[in-house]
């Protein structure tokens, strides 16, 4: 019977341009979801902008624009990742839809009708400087559980503990920096603790299907201590107004909290294609044969194994038939995406004409069916792809295809001659291992193992040395075996190539000229086919675009170290001034409030600052490659006050921020911006 696969990957926050994280993980389910249509199976892949919530609703108004318009921008900016890298979702769509809306009112009511929802009148942080509730986001502070400094208020990056607000020991506010004040407000909660709702997920997480790993850290979850305390509790589904998301139904001012209708966005963009093709979407979400699969990064586990299910089974849904955990992908060893000067930007990737199957072949390569980190470093990505994908692979077409085009007008021999027949008999064997290795997401294991035959491959090419057979007298006939026997060998590497690299499988069944393959292909033969000409299909990996992909590469100084006089930064040191020249540049201590990446620039990003003043300035500062604007809210920095308004492409620019950079970004990469000491207030001039 043919699987129908349902299978999303997370949905990531409408505030940024995709990074490498993002890709790592769209590349992982693609493989996933070819292999399985390879192999007939019916899949709907969809993805979607995760595009509500406060952080987007504060970035879209230091933007000065509407959270619709914000997050419209960035999802326009997606196609041209999934493009480039040939992720081939069915649809991509957005929580902020009239699907989801549907979709998460009508869960919300089952819930309540499940008498699963709670009302309780909750002290909250108020931000006294900001005159609103604060997002939980915004409230940093110490983890309550292990005690780790700066977290955000809903859960701990250390950790991974879920928690409220109000459990952060000294908490601050990252808008303004206040003390928050705890405010009375009515939230709605959905009650996890229920004994319903252990039980069900009782059993839900630990009836074998989760990975190991993944079923022993969502058993800590439930562990109640001596004193009753821990385990599953109520989570608080409900925001104030202003927020940027669904309203509560018959809750005037009450709006779902982001991650209530984040997972309903996976239904919701499935409902959309399926409004596209014409298909009844209810029907297939509860069809117990159809396989829903969610493939997500290790720091959200508790919301797809916990709250996610519980939603879905208690609403009278369909609950998810499994969730695939990853890692993160660090880059040279350091953790990405948040820290900065350590990303590698995909889209730079493509720009610099780098090809995409080599990056998908490098992290199938390290990936395997666990919730392990890869690392991604330049040197190994150059060895890796060079020796097997251009050394191992590539090459055996290379080798074989010139002379079965001059001397056989491309026409392929179905007698092999019985090495051939072994060969391919040999490798047609493991096909069956190597499928379940793809099935198991063990990629990296299924290419060792397709590596090892692509030697084998090699191996008989070195024995029968065509380009001596070709020179040789009455050897015809060995010539076009070793040469047709190269063919169906490339042709069956291919085959299980294919979920790996999309490109290069389109481009070799073009040359083999025959139609996209199927996984069975891999276990026939071509027999008595005509080829054609052989392309170039794959170039060598250039070890400089890569290092050009790194800002961080060092700088190799050639010259005698004491030879040279010390040019401090790169540049000499400025002619003096006098200090009254000095005092007329007024530099202030300044608060970021805001930060929020630039719609239509990769440089920009829109700095609200408290100066101290009535109202805050805004800023558009060139870091947009250093940091992470969600990192900068909060921190205090120095900036220019008095310098004339510059009006830029996206808004007028009131000050500048300071920030120390090398004059040669290339010798020593990174903008660091300027932080005071702890103490220092917004509006303290800076002598
Ligand atoms: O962590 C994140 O990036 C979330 N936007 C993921 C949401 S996944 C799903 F629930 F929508
Ligand atoms: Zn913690």
């Amino acid at each position: 019977m043919t699987r129908t696969l349902f299978v999303t990957t997370a949905l990531p926050y409408a505030n940024a341009a995709f990074h490498i994280g993002h890709m790592m993980e769209y590349i992982q389910a693609d493989i996933w979801v070819r292999f399985q249509r390879m192999c007939g199976t019916k899949v709907y892949f969809v993805g979607a902008d995760d595009a509500h919530g406060a952080p987007i609703m504060i970035a879209a108004e230091a933007a000065g624009i509407t959270p619709r318009e914000f997050v419209t921008e960035i999802a326009d900016g997606r196609q041209q990742y999934l493009d480039g890298f040939n992720i081939s979702f069915d649809n991509w769509h957005s929580t902020d839809s009239a699907e989801n809306t549907e979709l998460a009112q009508s869960i919300y009511l089952a819930l309540k009708a499940a008498g699963l929802i709670n009302v309780r009148e909750v002290e909250q942080f108020f931000d006294p400087v900001k005159g609103m509730f604060l997002p939980d986001r915004y409230i940093k502070g110490t983890c309550p559980k292990c005690g780790a400094v700066d977290q955000y208020g809903d859960s701990c990056e250390v950790c991974s503990a879920v928690y409220a607000p109000t459990d952060l020991v000294e908490p601050y506010s990252a808008l303004s920096g206040a003390k928050p004040e705890l405010r009375t407000s009515e939230h709605f909660f959905f009650r996890l603790s229920d004994p319903r709702c252990v039980e069900f997920l009782q059993d839900w997480t630990q009836n074998g299907k989760l990975q190991p790993e993944v079923a022993n850290k969502v058993r800590e979850w439930f562990v109640r201590d001596e004193n009753g305390e821990g385990g599953l509790s109520d989570w608080d589904i409900s925001r104030d107004a202003p927020y940027f998301g669904i309203e509560i139904p018959d809750a005037p001012g009450k709006y779902f909290y982001v991650w209530l209708d984040a997972p309903i966005g996976y239904l919701a963009s499935l409902v959309n294609l399926f409004g596209k093709l014409g298909q009844d979407a209810e029907a297939f979400l509860a069809d117990p044969e159809v396989e829903q699969i969610h493939f997500i990064g290790k720091d959200i586990i508790y919301f797809h194994t916990l709250f996610w299910p519980a939603m879905l089974h208690f609403s009278g849904r369909k609950v998810p038939s499994n969730v695939y955990v990853h890692g993160f992908i660090t880059v040279s060893e350091e953790k990405m995406s948040k820290s900065r000067g350590t990303g590698i930007s995909p889209l730079r990737y493509l720009e610099l004409g780098l090809n995409s199957d080599w990056l998908r072949y490098y992290i199938a390569a390290k990936l395997n069916s666990h919730v392990e980190d890869v690392d991604f470093t330049g040197e190994d990505f150059v060895t890796r792809v060079n020796s097997d994908l251009i050394g191992k692979y590539v090459n055996i077409a290379s080798r074989v295809s010139g002379f079965l085009s001059k001397r056989f007008g491309g026409r392929l021999r179905a007698d092999l001659g019985s090495d051939g027949a072994e060969l391919l008999a040999n490798l047609q064997s493991r096909v069956p291992v190597i499928a379940e290795l793809y099935e198991a997401r063990e990629f990296g294991k299924a290419l060792r193992e397709i590596m090892a035959l692509a030697d084998q491959v090699n191996f008989y090419i070195e024995a029968h040395k065509p380009w001596e057979l070709a020179k040789a007298e009455d050897s015809e006939t060995e010539l076009h075996q070793a040469c047709s026997t190269g063919i169906e060998a490339f042709r069956v590497l291919t085959v299980l190539l294919s979920p790996v690299l999309p490109k290069v499988a389109a481009d070799v069944a073009a040359f083999l000229q025959v139609p996209e393959f199927l996984w069975a292909d891999a276990t026939t033969l071509l027999g008595e086919h005509t080829i054609g000409r052989y392309q170039h299909l794959m170039q060598r990996v250039d070890a400089d675009q890569v290092d050009k992909l790194f800002e961080a590469a060092p700088a190799v100084t050639e010259v005698e170290p004491a030879a040279v006089k010390a040019i401090p930064g790169g540049e000499p040191v400025a002619e003096q001034i006098s200090i009254d020249e000095f005092s007329a540049v007024d530099l202030r201590v300044a608060r970021i409030v805001a930060a929020a990446a630039v719609p239509g620039s990769s440089k920009l990003l829109q700095l609200t600052v408290d100066v101290g003043e009535d109202q805050p300035r805004n800023i558009f500062s060139g870091i947009a490659a250093e940091y992470d604007p969600q990192e900068l809210v909060g921190r205090l920095t120095v900036v220019v006050a008095n310098l004339a308004p510059r009006t830029m492409r996206f808004g007028v620019s009131e000050a500048m921020v300071l920030a120390a950079a090398h004059h040669d970004a290339k010798a020593e990469p990174g903008i660091f911006l300027l932080e005071p000491d702890s103490g220092s207030t917004p509006g303290m001039r800076v002598r």
